[in-house]
Order: structure tokens, then C-alpha cells, then sequence
């Protein structure tokens, strides 16, 4: 820690030394290339997705999720009273993330399209899809609108992977995809 002012009042105006440059350059170059990179992976990857965001109060975003697992519901989770919902393809399609669960479990159909909101009851959360390792950040508040068309059948896993509370790691959700 420096109390006293540098005997030379002019050191920032020193030359750089060649190494410093040549490490400014590399470094930025680098920054360049891995923003060209973020792009084209958007592009040709598989996991940055096209999203849509938009506000929304978190009691409506609430009412909306149960309102839709009310009307479609085909069954329940074991005897857990999760409920299982079954939308008709092309419907809008909630999951609300909450202390600490991502609810409703939803039954999709392969090949066909939905509009999945997503979003946050209380505290920020993670959807992460699992095995697709599709990722995304819950803000409450915000919702996220993703147009998802399942491409194989199966349960998928949600895993909550931003840390919400005491209960973080048991937050999980479901999605089942089926033929029919
Ligand atoms: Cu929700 Cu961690």
C-alpha cells in the first residue's frame, strides 16, 4: 500500500513493456474471438436457445400454472398429489419454479410444438433439463417463453441449478414425453 505519492508522478506514462502488450493483445484478441464464438454457437449449437422474456407478476404467473393444471390434469404422481398435466399440443404450457419444486409434472407429445412459460414463485431459480442439458435462469417476475417441439419419448429431469434455499438440491421437476 502506497501512503506516500510514487517518487516519478508521471509512472503511468512509461513505455509498456514488449511482454505487457503482447498479453494486452492476446488477451483481447482472445475476448474477440469468444464473443464471434457466443454467436455462432447460438447458430449451430444446441443449447443456447431463442428465447422471449417478458414481466409478469408472480401471483398471476402462479394462478396461470394452476389454472392450466387444473383443466388438463390426467393423473397424479404416485400419491405425492403432484399433479400430472397433459396439455393440448400447440398450447401455451406452464412450470412454475418454487421453494423447491418445479411444478406441475407435464406429459408433452413427441413431434409436437408448445409454448413453455417458465418462471419463479418466490426466489431466483434454475431450470436445467436434464439429460438435454438445456439450461436457463428463473427470475420471479419475468417469465421465459421457449417454443419447445420434443424430438425422442421419455421422462426428463428438471434439476434446479441456481442455489434458492436450504432445499435447493432436492428441487426437481419432470417432463415425460410420450408418443400419444
Ligand atoms: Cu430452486 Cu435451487
Amino acid at each position: 500500500m502506497a501512503l506516500t505519492p510514487p517518487e516519478n508522478r508521471l509512472w503511468w506514462k512509461e513505455p509498456l513493456h514488449r511482454m505487457e502488450i503482447v498479453w494486452i493483445s492476446i488477451a483481447f484478441l482472445w475476448g474477440l474471438f469468444m464473443f464471434f464464438v457466443m454467436i455462432y454457437w447460438h447458430v449451430v449449437g444446441d443449447q443456447n436457445l431463442s428465447n422471449e422474456a417478458y414481466r409478469i407478476d408472480k401471483a398471476k404467473f402462479v394462478e396461470r400454472t394452476e389454472a392450466m393444471a387444473e383443466k388438463y390434469k390426467v393423473r397424479e404422481v404416485g400419491d405425492t398429489g403432484v399433479p400430472v398435466v397433459k396439455p393440448p399440443p400447440g398450447s401455451e404450457v406452464y412450470m412454475v419454479g418454487r421453494q423447491f419444486e418445479w411444478w406441475p409434472v407435464l406429459e408433452l407429445q413427441k413431434g409436437k410444438s408448445y409454448r413453455l412459460h417458465l418462471s419463479a414463485a418466490d426466489v431466483q431459480h434454475g431450470f436445467s433439463l436434464q439429460p438435454e442439458n438445456i439450461n436457463l435462469q428463473i427470475h420471479p417476475g419475468y417469465e421465459m417463453v421457449i417454443t419447445v417441439t420434443p424430438t425422442r419419448t421419455g421422462t426428463f429431469g428438471v434439476v434446479c441449478n441456481e442455489y434458492c434455499g436450504l432445499g435447493h438440491h432436492q428441487m426437481t421437476g419432470r417432463i415425460i414425453v410420450v408418443d400419444k
